[in-house]
């Protein structure tokens, strides 16, 4: 195995603004977090990369609060991408459902190692991103309490800590970068109460800005109050929050990303040597209903495809059909064919 290879730090190669260009092609918005990831990051593989430590720097694993749907888990598998480091996800609910919480957790690590091809140095410098940790609240009823030990398990390799993995091997998780992330339904309520910046008061706009940015960040008191235990909590110092998707952003995300679903469908149909072409109002209309329901960006799949089925359904059987033209999501498609 190539030594040079499996040690190198991609991150810095990378600036923290190089990364956020990166995220630009395919996450739409949240600049805010983009930023708050991209520094992390960055900060993380560069002090791997420090040739002798004279101050330890503790490692940042980061916290991604946010409405489902927003681009929690497409920003971290974007990071990934964008660094070349091995990812994996695994779910905080599935994890608090098994019985055997270390065996799953060695499950995840030995996944790592699988995406780092068998490079356990690779993989010690990888990402391990863990969804809905927002379910292992402990509120005190039984399922609570398996949340609670699943945060006790983590917390242990989240600090670092040599890991077996079957009999022969085992990883250490000290530079193995977590990225967390939950939905957190209710803890707007909780950091509104706790903040208490609010006296302050002034009148320039620039400075409510800056209180409304300040009484909007979340505490680890908030995490713990919310149901994190303090250690876990304490464990991801690094907090980044994703908005709730606008009907302008909903209508971007289809068109704009490098892998928007406009440009797959129209990939799809160019291979029936058909082009694709829908009116702008089309998207108006899609990210209005998408907006709807709640979800985030989610919805916009399903949506786009409920439009598009009968085209693709269609356009196998008519070769002569060159172009499909979609003017309103409430009209049928217009299919223009060859002239006889
Ligand atoms: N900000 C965004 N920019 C571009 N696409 C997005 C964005 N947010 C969500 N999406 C789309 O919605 C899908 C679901 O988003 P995801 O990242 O899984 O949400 P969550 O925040 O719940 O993790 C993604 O696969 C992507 O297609
Ligand atoms: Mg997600």
């Amino acid at each position: 195995m190539d030594k040079q290879n499996s040690q190198s730090t991609p991150g810095k190669k990378m600036t923290p603004s190089a990364i956020v260009s990166y995220f630009d092609q395919y996450v739409i918005g949240q600049d805010e977090a983009k930023k708050t990831l991209a520094v992390v990051v960055y900060s993380h593989y560069r002090k791997l990369g420090r040739r002798q430590s004279t101050v330890e720097i503790a490692k940042s694993n980061v916290l991604l609060i946010g409405p489902t749907g927003t681009g929690k888990t497409l920003l971290c598998e974007t990071l990934a991408r964008a660094i070349g480091v091995p990812f994996v996800t695994a779910n905080a609910t599935s994890l608090a459902q098994s019985k055997y919480v270390n065996e799953e957790i060695e499950a995840v690590l030995l996944r790592l190692l699988d995406r780092a091809g068998g490079d356990l140095a690779k993989a010690e410098r990888g990402i391990v991103f863990i969804d809905e940790i927002d379910k292992l609240k402990s509120t005190g009823s039984q399922r609570a309490t398996s949340g609670e030990r699943v945060q006790h398990a983590l917390l242990k390799i989240m600090e670092g800590a040599p890991v077996r993995l079957g009999s022969t091997q085992s990883i250490d998780t000290t530079h193995i970068l977590f990225i967390c992330a939950g939905a957190f339904v209710g803890l707007e309520t909780i950091t509104a109460n706790t903040h208490a910046f609010g006296f302050i008061s002034l009148a320039e706009a620039d400075n409510q800005k800056i209180l409304d940015r300040l009484n909007s960040r979340v505490k680890p008191t908030d995490l713990f109050e919310f149901g994190l235990i303090p250690e876990f909590a304490g464990r991801l110092p690094v907090i980044a929050t994703f908005k709730n998707l606008s009907k302008d952003m909903l209508l971007k995300i289809m068109v704009e990303p490098r892998n928007s679903i406009y440009n797959q469908f129209r990939e799809i149909l160019k291979n029936e040597g058909v082009e694709l072409s829908i009116e702008p109002r089309v998207f108006e209309q899609i990210a209005e209903l998408a907006f709807e329901y709640k979800v985030g960006a989610r919805s916009l799949r399903g949506i786009f495809e409920e439009m598009i089925t009968p085209v693709l359904y269609v356009t196998p059987d008519r070769p002569e059909i060159r172009k499909v033209v979609i003017r309103s999501l409430f009209e049928d498609p217009v299919f223009i064919t060859d002239a006889p």
